[in-house]
């Protein structure tokens, strides 16, 4: 066994991920830079030609496929039209401006106030203040409601999240890459139907989640962390069931989920992460098989 093979000794099921490629522009509320370890493993064990991610937000498990050659392409699709603006132009030849347009800003409150007040004349412009937007919100936060982080989270400032040469630099990469990736606009579930009879097709499906309560009663967070929030999870479910090429699903852990999951004869399995802030996050993986899923991971599967 060489030493990227070897497992990685896991203590609970944790492992930390700040080695993890950050490639996507967005910090997105949500986002599963946290579940790329799994994901690699996943994708190494199936081999589909094709990823289709239907609710694609910041889109870290489409772009890490691509990038580290896991699949020969990705096909995202996203509702939201601000997110989408970014996807569009990254991936329609407008990456080079985008990058160009991120370096020549002057980032603070007055211009950022400026810049987010004023209607965009185009889907470029659109995806500027969207980059704009989601790096100087709490949280990243795009969805009604969301504020301006003045201050910064800690008290660091609205640049806190601004870091234009990185976020330019991965612009360009994915520029670089468009002729691998595929961006739809439009609703993902319907996406997943056109790709249904694909056995070479594997679908990586993370929709918002708001059906059921939380513990204490109150909404779950999905309503607040995204303009569009609702889903018919028992449509997607039926629809993840009967596509010929594998699925693999993220949700909350709920009664709820376990249930619709159960019904579609769908194995699941609760994960343990830890992310960048040492913070614990679990969510249930859900797919037909999970026989791929093994409870370490090799250095090459945490490391890429
Ligand atoms: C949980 S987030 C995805 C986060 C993503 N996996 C990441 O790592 O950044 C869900 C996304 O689905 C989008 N969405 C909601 N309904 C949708 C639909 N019907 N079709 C496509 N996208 C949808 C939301 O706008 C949101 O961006």
């Amino acid at each position: 066994m060489t030493g990227r093979q070897r497992p990685i000794p896991l203590c609970g099921g944790i492992v930390n991920i700040s080695t993890i490629p950050q490639r996507s522009p967005f910090r997105y509320p949500g986002g599963k830079t946290w579940l790329i370890p799994r994901i690699r493993q996943w994708l190494r064990y199936r081999r589909p030609s094709v990823l289709v991610e239907p609710f694609t937000g910041g889109g870290i498990v489409g772009l890490t496929a691509v990038f580290e050659g896991l699949v020969d392409h990705t096909i995202f699709a996203e509702i939201d039209d601000e997110v989408a603006a970014v996807w569009s132009t990254i991936l329609e030849g407008g990456s080079e401006w985008l990058a160009g347009r991120i370096l020549s800003f002057d980032l603070n409150i007055d211009n950022v106030r400026d810049l987010l007040l004023r209607t965009p004349c185009d889907t470029a412009e659109k995806a500027f203040q969207t980059i704009v937007r989601n790096r100087t919100h709490h949280g990243g936060i795009l969805a009604p409601g969301s504020s301006l982080t003045k201050r910064g989270e800690n008290g660091k400032g609205l640049g806190q999240r601004w870091y234009a040469k990185t976020l330019a630099q991965r612009v360009r990469a994915i520029g670089s890459q468009r002729h691998r990736f595929t961006f739809l606009h439009g609703d993902g579930i319907e996406v997943m139907k056109s790709h249904a009879t694909d056995p070479q097709t594997a679908f990586f499906i993370d929709p918002p989640y708001t059906a059921g309560t939380t513990e204490d009663g109150s909404k779950r967070a999905g309503s607040r962390l995204y303009r569009h929030h609702e889903v018919d999870h028992k449509h997607l479910f039926a629809v993840a069931c009967n596509s010929v090429g594998d699925v693999l699903l993220t949700y909350d852990d709920t009664p709820e989920i376990r249930e619709i999951a159960n019904l579609h004869t769908f194995v699941v399995k609760r994960v343990a992460m830890q992310n960048t802030h040492n913070t614990k996050l679990s969510e249930l993986l859900i797919g037909r098989d999970l026989s791929w899923f093994r409870p370490s991971l090799t250095q090459q599967e945490f490391f890429s």
